[in-house]
């Protein structure tokens, strides 16, 4: 084959839509319960904008970003993930005047050179949404709960719901100098990627996945972030925690937890897939109370979260329990010579009119050959016309799960025609 998709994207084809469709439905749903509003930025921006919101050391702006010179000159990058964008968009349009805070989701693509394998795509696609110009706890505790309703609601029901508290920029570096002492008399025991990450982003090295040194044992006896908290950031977790309590959120708290983005404070939060490792975060998000402040605005805090519909959709497909609606057409319309021809035509224009599904079989057919395609189209009902049906003025519909089949005029096809022939 000459052409394929560019590696690490897929076309979303047909027999996928319905579970696209369903994701997309379930998100918007929820979005809108909770007081979301859409909102759709550019799918590319200024390059700095990410280099500034996401942060320099991060394995995103270092290795993943589609990064390109228009023929302008400009450097501008597609879009690695949503909040950036979400954030400019917030100071460029002066949100700070609205009700605070402003709460936005977004449905779009996103890019990120990565090596892809399952579940993790160059180009994937992210419901998102963001809550900014709120720094309480309150909102963190909406936006966990939504992320567990968007996925209870989409079909996930076996979930691993892990939160953290990574501190502040008033406390977190006392944390990242007691993990520069916990790892800097074991340097020899971590991967090549680790010892950079400590010169570069300490923070990172609980981030590590390879087993083939001494990783994930120091991750496991590492020092934990919530003992390190200021009392600010110390009372916001014991808060969300006593609110997550109170709305029964099953969540495990992950000492470890730190995400792969510079901009986040206080709360994040992942959600696994119950049976999985870490390599397939379902959504993962939260709070960037410093994020304003770095793109140029006053500070305004604000929260949110990212879920990848196709880790999503690969999941659902999965589950032998989970049944997705398939399009089917309600009836399919056989003809018999041209006259017959003719008549399905109107008929079909006529019964899609008053909301049917209706598909004409392929001309040029015996009345066999178009049964076998009404039975692959796995049609609940066909109706028939040929030069005796049209003498006569009378159709003959068919239910195909039975077998049954009764005469009806011709003139006289509607929707109901349909529902009594069982
Ligand atoms: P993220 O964890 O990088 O966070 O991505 C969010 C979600 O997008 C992940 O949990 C995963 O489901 C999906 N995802 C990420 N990369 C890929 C990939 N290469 N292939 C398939 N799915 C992927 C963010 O992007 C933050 N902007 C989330 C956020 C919003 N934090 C606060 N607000």
């Amino acid at each position: 084959m000459r052409y394929r998709s560019p590696r690490g994207t897929q076309d979303i084809l047909p027999e996928l839509q319905p579970y696209w469709h369903h994701i997309v439905q379930s998100a918007e749903n929820i979005a809108t319960k909770y007081n979301y509003k859409k909102i759709d930025t550019p799918m590319f921006e200024d390059t700095d904008l990410f280099l500034r919101g996401v942060g320099e050391g991060t394995d995103i702006v270092e290795k993943e970003m589609y990064t390109f010179l228009d023929r302008g000159g400009d450097s501008l990058t597609l879009r690695p993930e949503g909040t950036a964008s979400i954030c400019r968009a917030y100071i460029e349009h002066g949100m700070h005047t609205l009700p605070q805070p402003v709460r936005l989701y977004y449905i779009a693509p996103a890019f990120r050179y990565e090596r892809p394998q399952r579940g993790r795509f160059r180009q994937h696609h992210q419901f998102g949404l963001e809550a900014i110009g709120d720094g309480s706890p309150i909102i963190d505790a909406e936006i966990i709960e939504l992320a567990y309703q968007y996925l209870y609601s989409a079909g996930i029901s076996k979930m691993q719901f892990m939160i953290n508290n990574i501190g502040d920029k008033s406390c977190r570096p006392m944390f990242v100098n007691a993990l520069v002492e916990f790892y800097k008399k074991r340097l020899d025991d971590i991967c090549e990627d680790c010892r950079l990450r400590f010169s570069k982003n300490p923070l990172r090295l609980l981030d590590c996945k390879r087993t083939d040194y001494l990783c994930q044992q120091m991750i496991g006896d590492s020092p934990h972030t919530v003992d390190y908290l200021c009392t600010e950031c110390d009372e916001h977790w014991n808060r969300l925690l006593s609110y997550l309590d109170s709305l029964n959120i099953n969540y495990i708290i992950n000492p470890r937890l730190v995400r792969g983005l510079d901009y986040y404070t206080k709360t994040v939060f992942e959600v696994h897939p119950q049976e999985s490792g870490s390599q397939t975060a379902l959504l993962g998000g939260g709070r960037y109370d410093g994020l304003m402040e770095e793109l140029g605005s006053k500070p305004v805090p604000g929260i949110g979260f990212g879920s990848g519909i196709e880790r999503i959709v690969g999941e659902l497909r999965t589950n032998k329990n989970f049944v997705i609606k398939e399009l089917i057409p309600d009836a399919i319309m056989i003809h018999i010579g041209s006259p017959a021809s003719l008549e399905v035509i109107k008929i079909a224009s006529s019964l899609r009119n008053e909301g049917m599904n209706i598909v004409i079989a392929p001309d040029g057919r015996s009345l066999r050959g178009q049964m076998r395609y009404a039975e692959s189209m796995k049609a609940s009902y066909v109706i028939i016309i040929g030069q005796n049906e049209i003498d006569s003025g009378l159709a003959q519909v068919k239910n195909m799960s039975n077998g049954t089949q009764k005469s009806c005029p011709i003139n006289e096809l509607s929707p109901d025609s349909f529902s009594n022939i069982d």
